[in-house]
């Protein structure tokens, strides 16, 4: 069994070819494995800008899809002429209506090459952002119509929680088997939830943010101190160097921790985005002495949230097992006073290789797999769903 995945959720077009191994968890050898990053052009807007996401996808799906199955071995180029039966093209047509170089893009490449040994498709459904999604369920549907290979939607949130547990050594990746409660703390540029499961599925949301997210309010505070989005890695940076200043944080320049001994298990960053801009009116012109500062306290004060929850997650629903995921969880420190604390309270704790903690094409393809092992049916029509939570699955 061979799978194809593509995630086109927000600024990434990623496509991975992933094949089943005999074994009696989820475990798949990574033939290929691609990921096309728009990040230098949303950069001029400060941050994802979706019209323009939505094209670049449609732009560069087809020729990330066609240089995988080369890389994966599974390209061959026709010998003969054979086009598309009209009643294909007619259904392409209509599918692809919004998206003609897409449509043209595709028509070469299905014209061009042999149906290659693909056995599934596995896409991003959601969350995300929509027009987005659509571009790489449009062209999901495509191959299907193409190929004839069934189609299992996705969801983005699983494929995090999936990267977060997934072993590997020498390209073979594998799901491990999860029996006991855990939580997965998911933190990404859209998300920052809590969740509870047992053994993969059903999922039950128990705490999420009341507004901003996570990742968004690492970007959002990294444009108030003028540096590049996306700002994770670089508010990262500017607190990492803090830290091996040994620069204490002066009592002026401490920042609120949202809803930390609330009762429940969400958060809220919106505060703290604005507190941050708050202080940056109070202390004058910025200079790299005082964004490090800023970075350094803004870093600790989402941390000392993000354990402070976590930990009372796992109390709460009485789990040993953390696993993390999202983009966020690239963070260094984040993931260091995680580990600290899941030490202390003698829980295992999961984190996601870090190429695996932004979005992927891995995470997907494991997740469709999933989807097959679990006896979940192949979908002949899908819609995009930007708000899609873990708690419908
Ligand atoms: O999961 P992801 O790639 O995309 C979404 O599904 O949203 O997450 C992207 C988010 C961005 O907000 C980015 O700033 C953040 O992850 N991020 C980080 C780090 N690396 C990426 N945040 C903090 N520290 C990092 N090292
Ligand atoms: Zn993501």
């Amino acid at each position: 069994m061979i799978i194809l995945a593509i995630e086109t959720s927000c600024d990434e077009t990623a496509i991975s070819i992933v094949k089943r191994v005999r074994a009696k968890n989820v475990k798949g050898e990574v033939l290929s494995h691609k990921i096309l990053s728009q990040i230098d052009l949303h950069r001029q807007y400060g941050g994802v800008f979706p019209a323009l996401a939505k094209r670049e996808h449609a732009k560069a799906i087809t020729q990330l899809i066609a240089e995988c199955l080369e890389e994966a071995g599974l390209l061959t180029e026709r010998t003969y002429n054979s086009p598309i039966s009209l009643t294909d093209r007619h259904k392409l047509e209509t599918l692809l209506a919004r998206e003609p170089d897409m449509l043209k893009a595709l028509t070469i490449l299905f014209e061009g090459i042999n149906k290659p040994a693909i056995d599934a498709i596995a896409v991003t459904r959601g969350p995300g952002l929509e027009p987005a999604l659509w571009v790489g369920i449009n062209c999901a549907q495509a191959l299907n119509i193409a190929w004839g290979v069934p189609v299992y939607p996705v969801h983005h949130m699983e494929g995090h929680i999936i990267a977060g547990i997934l072993n590997h050594s020498d390209g073979i990746y594998e799901i491990p088997e999860l029996i006991n409660s855990a939580i997965a703390l998911l933190i990404s540029g859209g998300h920052t939830e809590l969740v509870r499961f047992s053994s993969l599925r059903p999922y039950k949301v128990i705490g999420g943010t009341r507004d901003d997210a996570v990742g968004e309010a690492f970007d959002k505070v990294a444009r108030s101190l003028g540096l590049q989005y996306p700002g994770g890695p670089e508010i990262a940076d500017y607190a990492r160097r803090a830290r091996n200043e040994n620069i204490i944080v002066p009592e002026n320049y401490r920042l609120p921790r949202p809803m930390i001994h609330s009762d429940d298990l969400d958060f809220s960053f919106s505060g703290l985005k604005t507190a941050v801009v708050t202080l940056i009116k109070k202390v004058g012109e910025l200079d790299e002495e005082k964004k490090k500062m800023i970075a350094l306290e803004f870093e600790n004060a989402v941390t000392d949230v993000l354990v402070a929850k976590t930990k009372k997650a796992c109390f709460e629903t009485s789990s040993q097992t953390i696993i993390v995921g999202g983009g966020v969880s690239a963070n260094t420190h984040i993931r260091k006073a995680l580990t600290e604390m899941a030490k202390a309270e003698d829980c295992e704790i999961f984190l996601p290789d870090r190429k695996l903690s932004t979005d992927n094409g891995i995470m997907i393809a494991f997740a469709g797999l999933l989807a097959i092992e679990q006896g979940r049916p192949p979908k002949s029509k899908t819609e995009a769903q930007g708000n899609w939570s873990l708690s419908e699955l």
